[in-house]
C-alpha cells in the first residue's frame, strides 16, 4: 500500500477517535471531489446545478472591486454568491485549517502566487471546463486545472514625462544600466507583485543575472523603497525620481484625478519576453459543497460582461483577450505580454525572495 494511502487512513482513524465526523457539511449531488483522495475527480460542467444553493467565496479582493460582479451574476442566473473577505495569507490559512469543513466553494485572490501556494496545499479541485479553457490563456491558468486567472494586471515602468526620453527605456533589465544611478523608484521587496516579477526574471534569465541586475536595481534607488506604487508615481510626478516599476491601474486611478499627471507608461521588454503580467483568479476548492455553482461563477466570469467589468471597476486588463478594456485603458496602448505561466510565480517565489535579500533589496 503507498505510503500515502496508509497517511490517510492513519489521518481518518485519528479524525473519527476525536469525534471528527467527516462529511458533517451538506454535500450536494454535485461534488464529485472526494474528500481524502489523492487523485481528486476533476470537477466539470457535467455536475448537476442547484440554482437555490449559494456559492461561498473566500476572497482577498476588496469587496468594492468584486460585489458589482457577484450581483450581476445573481441577477443573470438567481444563484447567489456569498462573499467572506480577508488577506490572502490567513485566508488560505483558514480554507486549510477548516478542511472538510470549510464553507468556501471558491478562492478568489490576487497573484498567481497565492493561488499557487493553496494549490499546492492541496486545497483547489482541478476542473475541467471547455469554457474556461477557451475563454482564458493557458499562461494565465494553472496547468493542472486548479486555477484559473480572471483579470490581468500588468507590472511595467512608469517615466517622467518632463526628464525622460522614452527612447532611453527598453527593459526591466536596462533600469540597472548606470544611466539610471540615483534615478529609480521601486516598491519594497517584500510586496509579492517584486517578488512575481524577479521570479519570472530568474527562470528566464537563471540566478546569477537576475542578481546582477537586482543589484544594480538597489544601486540605482533614487530614495527608500516605497510601501506602494501610488507612491512611486507621486515620487515620479513631484521630480524624486525618473524611473519606477508599477501596476498600471494605480496609474490609471491617478490618471482618472489628474489626466495631466506627468508620468507614463513604457511597455517593457517589448523586443524580448514582454510585458510581465499577473492575474487576479479563482479555483474551486477540494472541499466545497457546491462545486457545480462555484463552476457556473467562474465560467460566467471568463464571460464577455464581467470581463469588461474587471477593467470598468479597477483598470485591470480583461484575462479574456477576445474582450477589450476601457477606453482609458486602451489609451495606453497595445503590448506583448510575457507568456511565461504564472504558475512561475509561485514555483519560484523562495528564490526570488532569498535573492533580493542577498541584493540587499528591503
Ligand atoms: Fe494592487
Amino acid at each position: 500500500m503507498p505510503y500515502r494511502a496508509i497517511l490517510i487512513i492513519v489521518l481518518q482513524t485519528l479524525l473519527v477517535a476525536c469525534g471528527v465526523q467527516q462529511g458533517d457539511q451538506q454535500t450536494s449531488s454535485a461534488a464529485v471531489v472526494p474528500a481524502q483522495s489523492s487523485v481528486a475527480a476533476p470537477v466539470s460542467s457535467d455536475n448537476s446545478l442547484d440554482t437555490t444553493a449559494p456559492v461561498v467565496v473566500y476572497s482577498s479582493r476588496q469587496e468594492y472591486l468584486i460585489k458589482p460582479l457577484f450581483d450581476r451574476f445573481t441577477a443573470e442566473t438567481g444563484i447567489q454568491v456569498q462573499l467572506q473577505t480577508g488577506e490572502d495569507g490567513p485566508l488560505i490559512a483558514r480554507l486549510q485549517a477548516e478542511g472538510d469543513a470549510t464553507f468556501a466553494d471558491v478562492l478568489y485572490t490576487v497573484d498567481a502566487g497565492n493561488l499557487w501556494a493553496a494549490a499546492d496545499k492541496g486545497l483547489l479541485a482541478p476542473l475541467h471546463s471547455e469554457i474556461l479553457e477557451a475563454n482564458i490563456p493557458a499562461h494565465l491558468r494553472d496547468p493542472e486545472g486548479r486555477w484559473f486567472g480572471l483579470s490581468v494586471r500588468a507590472r511595467t515602468i512608469a517615466y517622467s514625462t518632463a526628464r525622460v526620453d522614452p527612447a532611453q527605456l527598453s527593459t526591466y533589465e536596462a533600469l540597472a544600466e548606470p544611466q539610471w544611478q540615483g534615478r529609480l523608484c521601486l516598491r519594497t521587496s517584500k510586496k509579492v507583485y517584486n517578488m512575481s516579477l524577479v521570479a519570472t526574471m530568474i527562470d528566464r534569465l537563471g540566478i546569477a543575472p537576475t542578481e546582477a541586475v537586482v543589484r544594480g536595481w538597489v544601486a540605482n534607488l533614487a530614495t527608500n523603497v516605497f510601501s506602494s506604487d501610488t507612491l512611486i508615481i507621486e515620487a515620479i510626478a513631484a521630480g524624486q525620481c525618473d524611473v519606477g516599476i508599477v501596476n498600471t491601474y494605480y496609474l490609471g486611478q491617478m490618471q482618472q484625478q489628474d489626466p495631466a499627471l506627468p508620468v507614463a507608461l513604457f511597455w517593457a521588454n517589448q523586443a524580448e519576453n514582454g510585458v510581465h503580467v499577473n492575474i487576479s483568479g479563482a479555483g474551486i476548492t477540494t472541499h466545497a459543497s457546491n462545486p457545480a455553482g462555484a463552476l457556473r461563477l467562474l465560467e460566467w466570469l471568463s464571460t464577455a460582461a464581467p470581463q469588461y467589468m474587471f477593467s470598468d471597476l479597477n483598470l485591470e486588463y480583461p484575462a479574456n483577450p477576445a474582450i477589450a478594456p476601457v477606453a482609458l485603458v486602451q489609451n495606453w496602448g497595445e503590448f506583448k505580454q510575457d507568456t511565461i505561466n504564472v504558475e512561475t510565480a509561485g514555483r519560484l517565489q523562495v528564490e526570488a525572495v532569498m535573492l533580493m535579500d542577498r541584493a540587499d533589496y528591503r
